[in-house]
């Protein structure tokens, strides 16, 4: 029997403490944090995120600003949306809900938003400062699955850790905070050779790939500790599921994260540190 992480409870707890220090700030700042979620289209799986974010702003007292766009607005559009908010006194936050439709450049919404802004940590400033260990905004998933394993007391040092995916949100950044706890650290993708030989190697395994059930019980060695990243629809049961075949590998790991209520409210939960974040280093 595995050791499951609840990111639900850990985020419930995190964001009630959170909540308490918001409370503080009308007295100390004259006002709250405010996000702004900017949503281009109607993806369903956007929309779903973009409607935990609010409600997570909700629960620790953040103002929460939704802007919705048409998937037919120009790219110069969306850009002169996010130099107007750069330049609003009363927003602390701004966070772009990726992917962005194909006409639209991801880069350049991404280096637009001003990085004392960038609640994502996806600016290429806080990207380089992450690389070179200088203080910065962290991505949220990244940050949350950290968070996860600390709190189940897995220890890092030293461990063979295996990343799959390479991701600019998840893969990439989770490799090299998993190397600044000291873990050795292989990032996997499409292109690996005998990837069920590596990943059954791993002590720490994170998969961030977006394929359900990609991983399955002979990928997984007895006692690894598995994070799940994906959030996928069970082609057979429509039904939520990650990455990792988990009532298959459960049995094996000593630590496992569920899908739903793992990885997923603790990336909503480290935006909101996040942005808090961003809020106090304006004052
Ligand atoms: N789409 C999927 N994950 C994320 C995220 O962490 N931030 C943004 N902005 N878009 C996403």
């Amino acid at each position: 029997m595995a050791t499951i992480i609840s990111g639900k409870e850990l985020s419930a707890k995190l964001k009630a403490a959170l909540a308490e220090e918001v409370k503080t700030f009308p007295a100390r700042y004259g006002r709250v944090p405010h996000l702004v979620v900017i949503l281009v289209g109607e993806d369903p799986g956007s929309v779903s995120y973009v409607t935990g974010k609010a409600k997570a702003c909700e629960a620790v007292g953040i103002r929460n600003t939704t802007l919705r766009r048409s998937v037919d607005i120009t790219e110069e559009e969306l850009l002169s949306l996010i130099r107007d908010l750069n330049a609003d006194p009363e927003v602390d936050g701004i966070l772009v809900q990726l992917p962005l439709p194909r006409h639209i450049s991801e880069a350049k919404v991404i280096e637009t938003i001003s990085r004392e802004k960038d609640v994502d940590g996806f600016h290429p400033l806080n990207v380089a400062a992450l690389w070179q260990k200088q203080p910065c905004v962290l991505p949220c998933t990244p940050k949350g699955i950290i968070k996860m394993l600390k709190e189940a007391g897995v220890s890092l040092a030293g461990k063979r850790a295996v990343v799959i995916g390479r991701s600019n949100i998840v893969g990439l950044p989770v490799a090299k905070l998993l190397l600044d706890e000291n873990a050795t650290v292989t990032i996997a993708h499409s292109r690996t050779q005998n990837l069920a030989e590596l990943t059954r190697s791993a002590e720490i395994l994170v998969v961030a790939i977006g394929r359900p059930k990609f991983v399955t019980a002979d990928m997984v060695g007895e006692g690894a500790v598995v994070i799940d990243v994906g959030v996928n629809r069970d082609p057979e049961t429509g039904k939520l599921c990650g990455d990792v075949d988990y009532a298959a590998v459960e049995p094996k790991a000593s630590v496992i994260t569920p899908v739903p209520g793992g990885v997923g409210p603790m990336t909503i939960t480290c935006l909101m540190e996040n942005t808090v974040e961003c809020f106090k280093a304006r004052f």
